[in-house]
C-alpha cells in the first residue's frame, strides 16, 4: 500500500486564489466602454427617430360630416370614397352603409342598372338595403349612425353600428 503525498506540490498555498485581488483587464475595460457607447448612441438615435415620426394616425376620422340632404337625389346611392361608406336616400329617409363586404372585407361595387351591390372578390351580392342574397357573405352590410348636424349637414359616425332598419327621416322639403 502506497501513501499519498499531499504536500508534493510545494507551491500550493491554501486560500491563495481567494486572496488574489480582482483586477479589470484592459481588454474588459475597453469592451465595457465600447458597449456603453453604442448603447447610448442607440438610445439617442431611437429618441430622435421617435421625435421625427410623431405618433399620429393618418386614417381619416370615423366621425365626419357629409353634404346636405338636398344634395342627395331620391333613390341615389353615393359612395364617399375616402370614408368607405355609401349614403343611400330612399322615400323613407337616409341610411348609411359601410362599403365593406361582410365576407372578407373587399369593397363591393354599386351596380346602378341592376340596383344591387356586387362584391368583386368572391361574387357576393347585396340588395340596395344591404341584405345579402347570393355568394359567401354571411350577413347584410353594416349600417352606421347618421344624423342631422346643427348646420343641417349629414353627420356620420362609422364607429356606431345601428339596427338594420335604422333610417334617418328628413323633411320632405329636402
Ligand atoms: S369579400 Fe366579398 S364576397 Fe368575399
Amino acid at each position: 500500500m502506497s501513501d499519498i503525498n499531499l504536500s508534493a506540490d510545494n507551491d500550493y498555498e491554501p486560500g491563495a486564489l481567494l486572496e488574489k485581488p480582482k483586477t479589470v483587464t484592459r481588454r474588459a475595460f475597453f469592451w465595457a466602454g465600447w458597449s456603453s457607447f453604442w448603447i447610448l448612441v442607440s438610445l439617442w438615435s431611437f429618441s430622435v427617430f421617435r421625435y421625427l415620426v410623431p405618433r399620429v394616425s393618418y386614417e381619416p376620422s370615423s366621425i365626419f360630416k357629409a353634404g346636405r340632404p338636398e344634395e342627395y337625389p331620391l333613390g341615389s346611392v353615393t359612395l364617399i370614397p375616402g370614408r368607405k361608406v355609401w349614403i343611400i336616400r330612399e322615400e323613407t329617409g337616409f341610411y348609411v352603409m359601410k362599403a365593406v363586404c361582410t365576407h372578407l372585407s373587399c369593397q363591393p361595387q354599386w351596380i346602378e342598372k341592376e340596383q344591387i351591390f356586387k362584391c368583386p372578390c368572391h361574387g357576393g351580392r347585396f340588395r340596395k338595403n344591404g341584405v345579402n342574397f347570393a355568394g359567401p357573405p354571411p350577413k347584410p352590410l353594416e349600417r352606421v349612425q347618421v344624423s342631422l348636424g346643427d348646420d343641417g349637414r349629414l353627420f356620420i359616425n362609422k364607429d356606431h353600428i345601428v339596427d338594420f332598419a335604422s333610417v334617418l327621416k328628413v323633411s320632405a322639403s329636402f
